[in-house]
């Protein structure tokens, strides 16, 4: 199906979804959500639309809390050090935001209650009181992550309050044996505490007709629609806007003073707070009101996969809410283009294990622009996808250097050796030249084409056949030959290769903006690229006799010992992790390899699955082992939808005694791989068969 595109729109508003301030940026982040907005960004600009771009640091959440505590420090220390961490990179990647914002500013605090007075108001929020772990001495309610005890199931000592790491089972807080607050060691009390929801399920067709229609609007990606269905036939439930949590935006309502505002609550309008942000620092404080309250703007977000719920069913609902309670009525996303997620030399990016490269330790030893090619190149945009150091370096070399590198670095010598560094006048047109022309008169329009639907790789492509054509052209019209025998042909040969020069600029521009510019100014071109304007790359627009600078290398080549460094500093990355976590095999917890063999891991088939009903962490899954059936209950909801299970190839441990889960009855256990607050299961190529044996 062709996609249509949204044209009737005066501004873009486009977003990239805040990075959290715990931790440095890495290059799975920059495929996901940053690069491809900032591509898109560039390209929108050039096409001399109004864009505003905005980002900032996500500073809020437990993770934050976590990271103060081990390092003994407070979080407001963390996230300072992390936001100007990764505003620098980002810097220095090139990312073109027109303001990077923070959460932990006043103003965001006031943006964010201000929506939840109005939602509170309204009586929209509904109050519900459950059961928490309490700390009296350090006065505070226990997330599940600041509580351990015993298991009830299988007695293990360092159970957390979610779930036993021992045997996998899922747990509520306050079923732990003798819980212990793991900030002062102290016994928890029961108390109970009260939460305020916000009614998600209320929106639900609303949310269904909200997506539904965009799909026929802007072409939404097919993974994302995928997602949100998963949702909707889930059914949608009210989610706890509050939390027991010191750190974070206070909740706005008399007796709860002690209590904060749930992270993804406030994170999602940080959009909205930059824009605030950006419109006061510019003077002119009421601007960002015409990008966000405005029918004629066109909101884009850009995210990673893991952000799809909530930036389109629970922030498309909030503005719903907000627009049905007030005059001023906020944008709600045109589109939402998730990235998959890249891989890193074939593994997943992992901090815990050391796996995989800051951003600012890649840029210490490279420049932004081939970094921001090659991954542009691997774009995860229909599936994951990976980025190795051998790739980066053939990238850089055989196409960049070898194709517009190399294409510019020939023109230029030609053009300073005969024609005394200026722009030659044209002569006659051979069929060769008009083709040529030809192909360079359509180019933007391709190009473009692709970039208008966030099909960013397809755009580069096109991009990078342009130049492959202009050396195919060089080379075909032998300028060598006729600058001794027709100095005419080889003026007018000249002439198109620096017009097509100028057009590559612009339209690698999205993507290198740093070798764009080199190259503008080496063409001596005084009015700014993105003025230049993209559809001006599809015309001669250097005057004769133009004076040429002085030439230098366009790309430079990436040699095998670069690579070499990276890779040694990766091992040494991965060594001294392994130092840190090295709380691993011990002598109390080696065991004998009979001891191995006790335990019996099988490939089975997910043949069905369904949440548990009233818990947002289990799914019943329903397992085939060989010619056996089987049920399973895995805590693993807030990670994975239940459609995503069906069909896959697990492993799980199939001699383990059955147990029940919130009364349900399980037979068995899946592995699942734990870290960073993530969680992933273990699955398998297809070509096992189910019921083998794992050893
Ligand atoms: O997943 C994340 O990294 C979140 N910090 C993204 C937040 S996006 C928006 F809601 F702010
Ligand atoms: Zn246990």
């Amino acid at each position: 199906m062709k996609k249509a595109v949204r044209t009737d729109f005066k501004r873009i508003l486009v977003t990239a979804a805040l990075p959290y301030a715990n931790g440095d940026l890495h290059l799975g982040h920059l495929a996901g959500a940053y690069l491809p907005a900032d591509i898109y960004v560039r390209y929108q600009r050039l096409k001399g639309r109004d864009v505003l771009f905005l980002c900032g640091s996500d500073e809020h959440g437990v993770p934050i809390m976590v990271t103060a505590d081990k390092e003994k420090t407070s979080p407001q220390a963390v996230v300072d050090r992390y936001h100007l961490r990764n505003k620098t990179a980002f810097e220095a990647f090139g990312m073109s935001f027109d303001n990077y914002s923070r959460t932990s500013l006043p103003l965001h605090h006031e943006t964010s209650q201000e929506f939840f007075r109005l939602f509170h108001r309204q009586g929209l929020l509904r109050e519900k009181k459950e059961q928490q772990l309490y700390c009296e001495k350090e006065k505070m309610f226990l997330a599940d992550r600041y509580v351990e005890g015993i298991c009830p199931n299988c007695k293990s000592d360092q159970a957390r309050g979610d779930q036993c790491e021992n045997c996998g089972t899922w747990l509520s807080q306050t079923s732990l044996i003798e819980p212990k607050c793991k900030i002062c060691g102290t016994a928890p009390v029961i108390r109970e505490t009260s939460h305020w929801y916000f009614p998600l399920g209320d929106f639900q067709s609303r949310l269904e007709a909200y997506v539904g229609e965009r799909d026929k609007r802007d072409g939404w990606k097919e993974n994302v629609l995928r997602y949100c269905e998963s949702w909707f036939k889930e059914g949608l439930q009210d989610r706890a806007v509050t939390r027991d949590l010191t750190w974070g935006v206070k909740v706005p309502v008399e007796g709860y003073e002690s209590k904060v505002l749930y992270v993804w609550f406030d994170a999602v309008l940080g959009y909205i707070t930059s824009g605030k942000e950006w419109a006061a620092a510019q003077g002119t404080r009421d601007r960002w009101k015409d990008y966000w309250l405005s029918d004629d703007t066109k909101y884009v977000a850009f995210i990673g996969k893991d952000n799809v719920v909530f930036h389109c069913i629970v922030f498309p609902a909030m503005l719903m809410a907000w627009n049905d309670a007030s005059i001023s009525r906020y944008v709600l996303p045109e589109n939402v283009p998730a990235n998959e997620f890249l891989n890193f030399e074939g593994q997943k990016f992992s901090k815990s294990r050391g796996w995989g490269i800051d951003l600012k330790d890649f840029l210490a030893c490279f420049p932004a622009d081939p970094l921001r090619y090659t991954l542009a190149v691997n774009l995860p945009e229909y599936r994951d996808s990976d980025f190795y150091l051998k790739d980066f370096q053939a990238r850089t070399n055989n196409e960049l250097a070898d194709i517009f590198g190399n294409f510019v670095n020939r023109t230029l010598a030609f053009a300073e050796r005969q024609f005394a560094n200026r722009v030659p006048q044209p002569g006659h047109l051979t069929d060769r030249d008009r083709a040529m022309l030809e192909t360079l008169r359509i180019a933007p329009e391709k190009v473009g084409h692709h970039y208008e639907r966030y099909e960013f790789r397809d755009g580069l492509f096109e991009t990078m056949d342009l130049a492959r054509a202009a050396n195919k052209y060089f080379n075909d019209s032998e300028p060598w030959k006729t600058a001794k025998d027709a100095p005419q042909a080889c003026a007018t040969t000249i002439n198109i290769c620096l017009q097509i020069a100028r057009s590559l600029a612009i339209l690698f521009h999205p993507v290198t903006p740093g070798i764009s510019e080199k190259l503008w100014r080496i063409l001596n071109i005084e009015e700014h690229i993105t003025r230049a304007g993209w559809d001006s790359a599809g015309r001669q627009h250097l005057g004769v006799n133009r004076p040429l600078n002085k030439a230098e290398i366009l790309v430079k080549k990436i040699e095998h010992e670069e690579i070499q460094k990276v890779v040694k500093s990766l091992e040494n990355n991965m060594a001294s992790t392994e130092v840190k976590n090295s709380s691993g095999p011990t002598p109390t917890n080696v065991i004998k390899l009979d001891d191995f063999k006790k335990i019996d891991l099988r490939v089975a088939k997910v043949l069905s699955a369904e949440r548990v009903p009233k818990s947002e962490k289990l799914i019943k899954i329903q397992i085939e082992i060989g010619s056996e059936r089987r049920q399973i209950v895995a805590g693993i909801g807030e990670h994975y939808q239940p459609a995503d299970l069906v069909n896959k190839l697990i492993v799980v441990v199939a001699n383990l005694e059955p147990a029940k889960l919130m009364g349900v009855e399980s037979q068995g256990m899946l592995l699942a791989a734990h870290g960073d607050g993530k969680l992933a299961i273990v699955t398998l190529s297809s070509e096992v068969e189910s019921g083998s044996a794992v050893r």
